[in-house]
């Protein structure tokens, strides 16, 4: 081949690929000029490249500086596009990954898995400090033998009262003094459902009713769950709130056993030396009945009240007292997180201020 024709050919590759390239509207564009001009196998560069092996000797660095001159001219040009197709194509639509982090980092505002958390983010929450007492104290109850019971925040008036011998006169069965549920109209005419007044119960004595119901002696359980009294809401009250109630019937059982579990379960759950001391008191569901104090640190405080399951209750659940005894006792699951806390206010416990709540 001569020279001038080798020339020729240089100038229409190179005239053919400046247009490829001018006209390229997309990246696949590009690349599809790149396979056409430089690519290693059928590349048209490879093909004048093979030309210049049957250029005349005399005429070789000629060629040859000519034909590096285009084949540097189209690399350039080659990169030039690559550079403006690439970034006019982001705007619009990513172009294709390299790696997943680049692609999200690509769209504002789009949820990158790859990212660093930002700090807040790793906060943890707490264990309320009312679920982490009834956690201990399970705990503890569990290992003095207590197996845990669960029973209904809506209670009827035959478990949180009658069976219980609180008779229809007495006080507590007030209107006044308890969360009745408007139940009675309407499940009227309704086949299956039952149109016995409902309560939000006020005690859980009344699972003691619901566990002796159903086994029979010996039994040995807590049940700690919440409560409902229309009481106003102060640093000691709430219309809310929590007990754990503990039962314990079997041959031979005494306040001295009800005294030793009240203590040991004191002395665990404070850690150190608690005292308990037993007031006199009366509860229709017991007898004798008792209110349970005890000191810890500094002074007595009043935890809540026990005694030997009256006979009558035993009777109305089916159990013979003349075989078996037990006690029981309700205490404020509030009142014995507060003390072992230092907590001054019940309110504190359910304002679910988190600034309060994560100090637990
Ligand atoms: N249920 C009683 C109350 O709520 C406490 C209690 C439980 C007393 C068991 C005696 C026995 O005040």
């Amino acid at each position: 081949m001569d020279l001038a024709t080798y020339l020729a050919e240089l100038d229409a590759t190179a005239a053919a690929a400046e247009n490829a390239l001018e006209s390229a509207a997309s990246a696949d564009d590009v690349e599809a000029a790149r396979i056409e001009f430089l690519g290693a196998k059928a590349g048209r560069i490879k093909s004048l490249q093979k030309g210049l092996g049957q250029i005349d000797k005399a005429d070789k660095p000629e060629a040859g500086k000519r034909f590096q001159a285009l084949k540097s001219q189209i690399d350039a040009a080659l990169s030039a596009a690559k550079d403006k197709l690439g970034d006019n194509q982001q705007a619009a639509s990513p172009k294709k990954p390299k790696s997943q982090k680049e692609s999200v980092a690509a769209v504002p505002g789009a949820f990158d898995p790859t990212a660093d958390p930002p700090e807040a983010r790793m906060r943890l929450g707490h264990i309320h400090p009312i679920t982490q007492t009834i956690t201990a104290l399970q705990e503890i109850m569990g290992r003095l033998g207590f197996s845990v019971a669960e029973g209904p925040e809506v209670e009827d008036e035959w478990h949180n009262f009658e069976a219980l011998n609180i008779a229809a006169s007495h006080p507590a069965r007030d209107p006044l003094e308890n969360f009745y549920l408007h139940t009675a109209s309407a499940a009227a005419g309704q086949p299956g459902k039952s149109d016995k007044p409902l309560l939000l119960r006020s005690q859980t004595s009344t699972v003691q009713i619901r566990v002796m119901e159903t086994v029979p002696p010996p039994v040995r359980v807590i049940s700690l769950g919440r409560v409902y009294r229309p009481d106003t809401a102060d640093a000691t009250h709430y219309p809310m709130f929590h007990q754990i109630e503990g039962l314990m019937v079997d041959r031979g059982v005494t306040m001295a056993d009800l005294k030793s579990v009240l203590r040991l379960f004191a002395m665990s759950y404070f850690g150190g030396d608690v005292h308990i001391r037993f007031r006199p008191s009366f509860f229709p569901f017991t007898e004798p009945s008792v209110e349970v104090d005890m000191s810890w640190k500094d002074g007595w405080m009043e935890m809540g009240g026990a005694g030997m399951v009256d006979p009558h209750v035993l009777k109305s659940v089916g159990y013979d007292p003349d075989e078996v005894t037990g006690f029981a006792f309700g205490l404020g699951v509030e009142r014995v997180c507060m003390r072992r806390h230092g907590i001054d206010d019940i309110r504190e416990l359910y304002r679910n201020d988190v600034r309060f709540l994560e100090q637990f």
